[in-house]
């Protein structure tokens, strides 16, 4: 069944796990299993792939009774920090005729529309003592006047929404996409600006605070429209949001701007004056100009937020080329397919069956290299690479790699990983056939490939193929894991080998911390993701990516690849 992108769009979609959302109406035709093919590597050539899964199976049941267990874990975690702050701040927040920094992004976006929020496990557990929910700071892609936009919101009930050091992380990665993707950015903005006893950690360093107004000076510059709304405090640095927008809004008797607040001006001059006298509303839109629109309330605000997205005349995505079809098998089954045990292999042509158009795949070399999958898909009809492990990276599976991901440039076409690796091969044949330079030319290839990248953390994320496979630090335009991944240099056991063969003694209190460290709540806390989605979600997610990707004038870059060490 073909869908439109309007239909796609319309579906509620959100990584948070707690909102499993309807799917389209989808025809699925019989099963055809592996078996129906003459071989496995005839079944891989074919485009349209066959499953062989059985839904009925003890395996398929054990893994689907574990995933949906871990989701829903997740759900209930994802629906704790949407509540924000404490029970107290919230009643605070609204007694003060102020709405909550989530119905405040639902009253902005376009009705019907998906708001994909990022990193909404933000700063889970991680600061002793001190509970920061997402981080606080909401940040995320919503559709305004029919525009994507990168909203970033802080959260007022979560201490005041002063900036720990990661929520100037977050803020500055959902910078970071927004240049990337060139989207518009509109700031909710409601802060007492640093959170002063993490001064040392949010001040100073390149990534600090100072860089949030570097990325609105430069992307402002690039044609990157900056809209705020003042809905509450913005002091000190935080006054920068403001004043270093295109347009800005503010609410009056509420939203106020100043360097330094009453207190701070009473100690520094002998000056006595009220916030609102300082820096509100009415002063702001009437006398300094440091505002151009005064709203009444923060319902008010948003409508005139609207309105600024309405005038910008910004570059609408362009649709796909062509029609599209849902997979031919039910994205719900990874779950069954998949399960938690990183131990068990998984099936990668399963999993893209389950992700791309009309579950068709044109596999790229399939009888070489074969502990790498690469083929071409669409999705939502656009084109994709898709580059999948399946099993360790050998010489001949990264240098296929790196052959397809050179097409891929060179077509212009977005590359999606979905990363399952423990690694290169190691030992002594491995390195007698050139695993090192070999390895290095998928990490060049990777690194310098100019098209939009996407990775889905499937599986393990580890050793080396972490960066092969296009990890964090390859800068994929957005990064999400799977409940069950892990992410670590190596897995405990093979951790403690190897520090008891450098002479250390090792306890299970190391092996322990290892183990946690791995976890994806551990990575999600810390940013080392964009979040943390059911396996069933993927499709939606990476279509929401790939949207925001084509969005803007994107113009097209030609990759200029580094040396290939042959
Ligand atoms: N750093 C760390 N914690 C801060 C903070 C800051 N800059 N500002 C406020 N907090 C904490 C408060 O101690 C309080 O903590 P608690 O809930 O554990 O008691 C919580 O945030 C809420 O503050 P409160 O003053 O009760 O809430 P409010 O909504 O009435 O006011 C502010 C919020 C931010 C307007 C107000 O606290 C304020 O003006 N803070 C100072 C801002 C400032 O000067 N920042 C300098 C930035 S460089």
């Amino acid at each position: 069944m073909a869908c439109s992108v309007l239909a796609r769009r319309a579906l509620r979609l959100s990584i948070r796990c707690h909102a499993i959302h309807p799917q389209p109406q989808r025809l699925i035709p019989a099963r055809r299993t592996a078996a129906t093919y003459a071989s496995p590597h005839q079944a891989a050539q074919i485009s349209e792939i066959p499953t062989a899964v059985d839904p009925n199976s003890q395996t398929y049941q054990d893994n689907a009774a574990s995933m949906s267990s871990l989701v829903e874990k997740l759900s209930h975690l994802h629906a704790q920090a949407a509540q924000g702050g404490p029970e107290k701040a919230r009643t605070k927040h609204r007694e003060r005729g102020k709405m909550l920094v989530r119905d405040r992004i639902t009253a902005l976006t376009d009705p019907g529309t998906s708001f994909m929020e990022l990193s909404a496990l933000a700063g889970h557990e991680l600061y002793e003592g001190e509970e920061v929910p997402a981080g606080g700071i909401v940040t995320g892609i919503g559709t305004v006047e029919g525009t994507m936009c990168m909203i970033v919101a802080n959260d007022s009930t979560v201490k005041g929404g002063t900036y720990y050091p990661i929520t100037v992380k977050k803020h500055i990665r959902a910078q970071e996409i927004a240049q990337q993707n060139r989207l518009p950015c509109l700031y909710l903005v409601d802060s007492g600006g640093a959170n002063l006893p993490h001064q040392a950690d949010v001040f100073p360093d390149r990534d600090h605070f100072g860089r949030i107004f570097f990325n609105q000076a430069r992307m402002s510059s690039q044609g990157i429209p900056q809209i705020s709304v003042v809905m509450g405090p913005c002091t000190a640095g935080g006054a920068y949001v403001p004043s270093m927008s295109d347009e800005t809004i503010i609410v009056q008797e509420q939203g106020t701007v100043f360097l330094a607040g009453p207190p701070l001006v009473k100690a520094a001059t002998g000056e006595e004056v009220s916030a609102e006298e300082l820096g509100g509303g009415k002063l702001h839109s009437e006398v300094s100009g440091v505002t151009d629109y005064l709203a009444v309330d923060d319902a008010h605000a948003l409508v005139l937020a609207r309105r600024c997205i309405s005038n910008l005349n910004y570059p609408s995505i362009p649709p796909p080329n062509k029609a599209f079809k849902e997979p031919l098998h039910d994205p719900a089954e990874l779950d069954g397919i998949v399960g938690t045990n990183l131990k068990q292999n998984i099936p990668m042509h399963e999993v893209i069956a389950r992700i791309v158009d009309g579950s068709s795949f044109s596999e790229f070399k399939p009888l070489y290299g074969s502990t790498l999958i690469t083929g071409f898909a669409t999705l939502y009809g656009r084109p994709v690479g898709i580059v999948a492990n399946n099993g360790i990276l050998f010489s001949e599976s990264s240098l296929k790699g790196a052959h397809f991901i050179q097409l891929c440039c060179q077509r212009q076409i977005p590359l999606v990983f979905l990363q399952n690796i423990s690694g290169f091969m190691v030992g002594q044949d491995a390195e007698k056939g050139g695993i090192a330079k070999n390895g290095a030319k998928l990490v060049t290839a990777v690194a310098c490939a100019d098209v939009p990248k996407f990775t889905v953390v499937v599986g393990s994320s580890a050793g080396a193929g972490n960066y092969g496979m296009c990890g964090r630090a390859y800068s994929p335009r957005f990064l999400w894991t799977w409940p069950s991944a892990k992410t670590s240099v190596m897995g405990p056991e093979q951790l403690s080998a190897v520090m008891e063969a450098v002479g250390k003694k090792v306890d299970t209190g190391l092996r322990d911390r290892i183990e946690r460290e791995s976890d994806v709540l551990f990575a999600t806390a810390r940013l080392w993701d964009d979040g943390v989605i059911p396996p069933s979600h993927t499709r939606q997610v990476l279509g929401m990516g790939l949207d925001a990707a084509c969005g803007g004038s994107v113009e097209s870059k030609e990759t200029k690849f580094g040396v290939f060490r042959m």
